[in-house]
């Protein structure tokens, strides 16, 4: 098969064929016929090819690509620096395990998180994923700590291991079926000023929640046996929940007065997503430990803890690890990531004004968009079937997500109750480009009315 041109040239997106064209509709076949239910595949295409902020499929549909692997691609498919990097890594070395003998990669990227990471935080652990980092940090916690108690937030999104799903509130489809969970873990309300029931100001509803907090902390199963709260500084999966500037620095203020390890999970709204090269950075608050994944590791699978060496080191010699964990080739990969993230950092003021604007006119002008909001390049639009009653509209989301693909368009829901498109776009994406995936965004959600006779 020819190479398909480079997207460099490329304008905007190319439908050839309605998707699903007939040779993703055979790949979806294969996929029902080889694949476990389990997998939900949320796009009816098969990708063959992407670069930067394009994806191609095998019937030569070209889209905009705003969900980036699941928040993965923050500086766009196959950065020409990120896959040199692999590519030498692997001439050279690509495993001997760092729990068997040290190499250069997995030191050099321990010394760069040291570096970027918020104060303090210089000692590392990676991983192969973001799940398994979620645990690790909770082992950590545990053993620093010598408690056992959890806290996460109902709205949370923190990975797919038994540990990950017994800290998210959301049933189905996380949870169903698997039990039993963790036991010792509590779960609390986020502040999520759109859904606060009394509708009270964010400050206020960022108060309320750490006040509820602190109350569940002391109940009697619990009380004085907290090791950790785990909290995205912005929920992804929940919804692009940006919490009220207050609220992360009251839970530091909590975790400090009960001696709780603050977690802080990063694997989606970390590495350059929000505009910071952290999220927390927004809030002014420094972390126990921090979680990273994602992106950092340039397109190959990665998961980071890094905290304070207080936290790090209590674990006993040979307790963490895994064969695979800091792979060379991940690790050579992430540090060009980390590189390529800091170059696009400054662009993505000018990129969340864009977005900000032309969704807020998105919601003005559409009844069923009950609040559009996000930060940097992570935004949500989140429908609801009437905006007095804020009932959710999840079959809007999804209907919106199929007209975006017909339009060329890749998008992804979210939100606690699915009723939230996402976006997602390289923070480095031309911003000619971003206004016309807008155009098509609108274009969807007007394509998903009419579906609908709205
Ligand atoms: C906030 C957050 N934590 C943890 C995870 C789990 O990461 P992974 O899918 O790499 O295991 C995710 C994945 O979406 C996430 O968004």
């Amino acid at each position: 098969m020819a190479k398909p041109k480079s997207s460099r040239s490329a304008r905007g997106p190319k439908i050839v064929a309605v998707p699903p064209g007939p040779k993703s509709k055979a790949a979806l076949a294969r996929k029902e016929k080889f694949i476990t239910n389990g997998v939900r595949v949320a796009l009816p295409i098969d990708v063959t090819w992407a670069e930067g902020p394009f994806v191609r499929d095998a019937d030569g549909n070209v889209y905009v690509d705003l969900v980036g692997g699941i928040g993965v691609q923050t500086v766009g498919h196959r950065p020409p620096s990120i896959v040199r990097a692999a590519k030498d890594q692997l001439d050279r070395l690509t495993h001997v395990s760092f729990m068997v003998a040290t190499y250069g990669p997995y030191l050099d990227l321990a010394e760069r998180m040291a570096d970027i990471a918020p104060p303090g935080l210089t000692k590392s652990i990676f991983l192969n994923s973001g799940s398994e980092a979620i645990e690790n940090a909770v082992k950590v916690a545990r053993v620093a700590t010598k408690k056992a108690w959890l806290v996460s937030f109902k709205t949370a999104f923190h990975g797919r291991t038994l540990l990950d799903i017994s800290l998210t509130g959301k049933e189905k489809p996380y949870r169903e079926g698997f039990g039993p969970l963790v036991r010792e873990v509590l779960l609390a309300d986020y502040a999520y000023p759109y859904r606060d029931p009394e509708g009270r100001a964010p400050a206020d509803v960022a108060k309320a929640r750490v006040e509820e907090l602190e109350r569940l902390i002391n109940v009697p199963e619990a009380a004085g046996r907290v090791a950790a709260i785990l909290a995205e500084p912005v929920q992804g999966e929940g919804g692009m929940i940006v919490p009220p500037k207050e609220f992360f620095p009251l839970l530091r203020r909590l975790c400090d007065q009960y001696g709780i390890v603050l977690i802080d999970d990063e694997v989606q709204a970390g590495a350059g997503r929000t505009g910071k090269m952290w999220a927390i950075e927004h809030w002014n608050t420094v972390p126990d430990v921090l979680v990273s994944g994602k992106a950092i590791g340039g397109g190959l699978p990665f998961g980071g803890v890094t905290g304070k060496p207080s936290v790090m080191d209590a674990p006993g010699p040979a307790s963490l690890g895994g064969t695979f964990g800091g792979n060379p080739v991940v690790c050579a990969a992430a540090l060009k990531a980390v590189d390529e993230i800091e170059k696009a950092l400054p662009g993505t003021k000018r990129l969340e004004r864009q977005i900000r604007q032309r969704l807020d006119e998105m919601a003005e002008s559409h009844e069923c968009v009950g609040e559009a909001r996000g930060i940097g390049a992570m935004w949500a639009l989140e429908f609801v079937k009437d905006r007095r009653t804020k009932e959710p509209d999840a079959d809007l989301a999804r209907a919106v997500q199929l007209a975006g693909l017909k339009n060329g368009l890749m998008l992804l829901t979210a939100g606690f109750y699915n009723n939230c498109v996402r976006l997602l776009p390289p923070i480095n994406i031309p911003l000619p480009l971003m206004d016309t995936a807008l155009d098509l965004l609108g274009d969807s959600l007007d394509m998903a009315l009419a579906g609908k006779g709205r």
